[in-house]
């Protein structure tokens, strides 16, 4: 039975990954599933504002609603570069407090600011106070950091940012260990912990919470779905991005037309081509449907023919078009 979907239009969410959830991925993902919303990977305010905006922001017509995600910690940066955003046509802000990576650290932001709770309110207060009022911020965030991890830590941090005008909360369910872990092991090693989620929406019932972490499966969504707001997707989107037609159809009462895999791969393949023409490179966006035929007998044919340089050289579009008909006739 499908589930109505409620007011939130956190429901059901494309984690930002960093390499990943570009514009060409994103746009695979709106044909999937159309009520998915969706997050740039992290992007660093001096990049929109100094480097090449367009290529940054620029997102084909189907992907709207998106949210922007921010990487940074410096107020007046973090403005500047969301008026931009917004000019593009984003509609959601999202901070970035989870991120452990070496760079980021360096730059005490992404999980940093969970240590610093004072300038990371500064930063908030400035984007709710100054920002056009139906632009949501929003903030992702870990359950701890390092030796911080305690349930009233994270309860108020929250409520601060809470009183400073947030309203959303994207919680990647463990903490974030900044020293001795890679940020893959981050991902992985510190257990998860939905607990502490579900404490959040009881302790702030008319906030929005959006869980992240481990989830893979339609019940594992539905079940949590029973308790938070929302769920948000990351590796699994990724590595089985056809699962998520399903997981759309099932999880909103407007849902979308199910197409084949075969027909998914078509549609992309005329988006590359019209691509192509604006000199964007095959690469950039055909690795993103290595994985749409993913647990298919044809998998593995499928992989080989978009990865395998033949004769020394990149697979053409024409060799993506002959292998999609051979997967297809099996
Ligand atoms: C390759 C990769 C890149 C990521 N880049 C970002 C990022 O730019 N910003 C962010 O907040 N989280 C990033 N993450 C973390 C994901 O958003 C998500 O929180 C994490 O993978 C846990 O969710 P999952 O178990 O559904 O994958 C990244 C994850 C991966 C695998």
């Amino acid at each position: 039975m499908n589930i109505i979907p409620p007011a939130t239009p956190w429901r059901f969410c494309l984690a930002p990954m960093m390499r990943r959830t570009d514009s060409h991925f994103r746009h695979l993902i709106s044909l999937l599933a159309p009520n998915m919303r969706l997050y740039t990977e992290m992007l660093t305010p001096n990049a929109i504002i100094f480097g090449d905006r367009h290529k940054l922001l620029d997102f084909s017509a189907i992907q709207s609603p998106i949210a922007l995600q921010l990487g940074g910690s410096d107020p007046k940066a973090l403005l500047e570069s969301a008026y931009i955003a917004i000019d593009c046509g984003y509609i959601e802000i999202n901070l970035n407090c989870g991120c452990p990576s070496n760079r980021v650290q360096s730059g005490e932001f992404g999980a940093s600011l969970m240590k610093n709770p004072e300038t990371l309110n500064n930063c908030v207060r400035l984007l709710t106070t100054k920002l056009p009022k139906n632009i949501a911020v929003t903030i992702k965030t870990r359950l701890g950091i390092d030796d911080i991890y305690s349930y009233d830590y994270l309860n108020n941090f929250i409520k601060r940012l809470i009183e400073n005008g947030v309203n959303t909360f994207h919680i990647h369910a463990r903490k974030a260990l900044l020293k001795g872990l890679s940020p893959k092991e981050n991902r992985e090693v510190p257990p998860l912990n939905y607990d502490w989620v579900h404490r959040l929406k009881e302790d702030f019932p008319s906030t929005i919470f959006v869980l992240n972490g481990g989830l893979k499966n339609l019940d594992q969504i539905k079940t949590q779905l029973t308790k938070i707001d929302g769920v948000m997707l990351g590796r699994h989107a990724y590595a089985d991005p056809y699962s998520l037609m399903e997981f759309d159809s099932q999880l909103f009462a407007k849902s979308s037309k199910q197409l084949s895999r075969s027909r998914i791969a078509e549609l992309y393949i005329e988006y590359m081509q019209k691509q192509l023409t604006q000199n964007i490179p095959l690469r950039s966006m055909s690795r993103h449907i290595i994985n749409l035929f993913h647990g298919q007998p044809k998998s593995k044919f499928w992989r080989k023919a978009l990865t395998i340089q033949s004769r020394g050289k990149e697979p053409n579009i024409n060799d993506i078009i002959v292998a999609l008909k051979s997967v297809t006739a099996s």
